[in-house]
């Protein structure tokens, strides 16, 4: 039983350097927490003032709201993998992984029970006599969890743990760390700034830049809610396409202008557009909601500019004002660099962004669910 409450935590490196300026933070016990954001966003700074690596500027650290903000790193009783394993090269494996467990004086019986249990769990149970530079990159990033998963520790904090790996092993090692935490039920904080790793790792997502946090949420909620345009460009594969558009409303119709089609809306739907009558608006709409459709029945026409198969489906791109747009077109139906395709929306996926502040415009359908 483990929550951690981040209670307004700032670093300040001096010189007007904030590798945080304010994290409030909440996470559940077992959860599996992921951090995600840009490079120097201030994800490792986070991670070390949590487990005492570094000192807090400002705030408060609740562990089980036990109050660890100013307790020594080794009395915190968390776990850190760190990206480059920092696995001791001059022991075994089973050295590395004992280490901890010999320095709480753990009976000998238990540490060898207990290092068999873990070595086993992330499968390198049969490679505990070699020194770690006799191992994979992958094997030696096995002995780092392994180590950590030993102490049992009330919180687990991994700092892109799998980023050194190469892009097949990556996959199956989070699929592996998935089913420890499915199992370990340890509550877990996962850092990353591959987006696709945290939307297939995570319970709940949470979405940094500059410092501070810009949205909490499920993967699906940072995906198909995302609740500014920075969020929305960021996460998916493609990301997000976005359309300036002009919103009409008059008649009770409501039109969104652009400057290759006229999408009209059902203004019972999208009634909190009727504000923005007369408005530039952005109009954000994901890769598989833009749907390839006989050219008699399309909103708009494209010429197609670059496809690029992906085996199950392929990815489309055409150019407009500019700027390039990608969709996800199903692999069957057959495209030609060159030729025109037909396009139309998926009308219950669409996102609205205001364009000044680029923030999500909330319709009532999202605010009941
Ligand atoms: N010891 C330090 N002294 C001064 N500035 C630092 C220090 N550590 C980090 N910073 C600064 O704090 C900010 C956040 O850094 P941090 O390492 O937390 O980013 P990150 O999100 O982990 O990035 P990455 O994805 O590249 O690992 C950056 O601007 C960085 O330059
Ligand atoms: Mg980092």
């Amino acid at each position: 039983m483990a929550t951690l409450q981040l209670l307004d935590i700032a670093k300040h490196f001096g010189k007007g350097v904030w590798g945080v300026k304010k994290l409030d933070l909440e996470v559940e016990d077992k959860e599996f927490l992921v951090l995600l954001g840009p490079s120097g966003c201030g994800k490792t700074t986070a991670m070390r003032m949590i487990a005492g690596l570094e000192d807090v500027t400002r705030g408060t650290i609740l562990l089980s709201g036990r109050d660890i903000t100013d307790v020594a790193p080794r009395n915190r009783n968390v776990s850190m993998v760190f990206q480059n394993y920092a696995v001791w090269p001059h022991m075994t494996v089973y050295d590395n992984i004992a280490f901890s467990l010999k320095l709480k004086k753990m009976p000998g019986a238990e540490i060898k029970q207990r290092v068999q249990e873990t070595a086993d769990m992330v499968k390198i149970g049969g490679l505990l006599g070699r020194h770690p530079g006799q191992l994979s990159g992958g094997q030696q990033q096995r002995v780092a969890v392994a180590r950590a998963l030993a102490v049992k520790p009330e919180l687990f904090l991994f700092d892109e743990p799998l980023s050194n790996l190469d892009a097949k092993l990556r996959v199956i090692m989070r699929t592996e760390m998935k089913d420890i935490h499915q199992k370990t039920e340890a509550t877990s904080i996962f850092v990353t700034h591959d987006q696709s790793e945290a939307m297939s790792m995570a319970d709940r997502v949470v979405i940094m830049k500059d410092g501070g946090i810009i949205q909490i949420g499920t993967p699906d909620d940072v995906y198909s809610r995302s609740t500014d345009m920075f969020v929305a460009g960021f996460i998916g594969t493609p990301p997000t396409n976005f359309f300036n558009v002009v919103c009409s409303y008059n008649d009770q119709k409501i039109e969104l202008k652009h400057s290759d089609f006229v999408l009209p809306l059902d203004s019972a739907n999208f009634a909190e557009l009727k504000e923005y009558n007369g408005k530039n608006l952005v109009l954000g709409v994901r890769a598989e909601d833009i749907k390839v459709v006989p050219e008699s029945k399309a909103v708009f026409k494209e010429k197609i500019l670059v496809i690029e198969p992906q085996g199950s489906h392929q990815i489309v791109a055409f150019n407009l004002e500019g700027a390039m747009y990608k969709i996800s077109v199903p692999a069957e139906i057959e495209m030609r660099v060159g030729g025109d395709i037909g396009l139309d929306f998926n009308m219950d996926r669409l996102s609205f962004f205001n364009k000044e502040t680029e923030n999500r415009i909330l319709l009532k359908s999202e605010v009941s669910n």
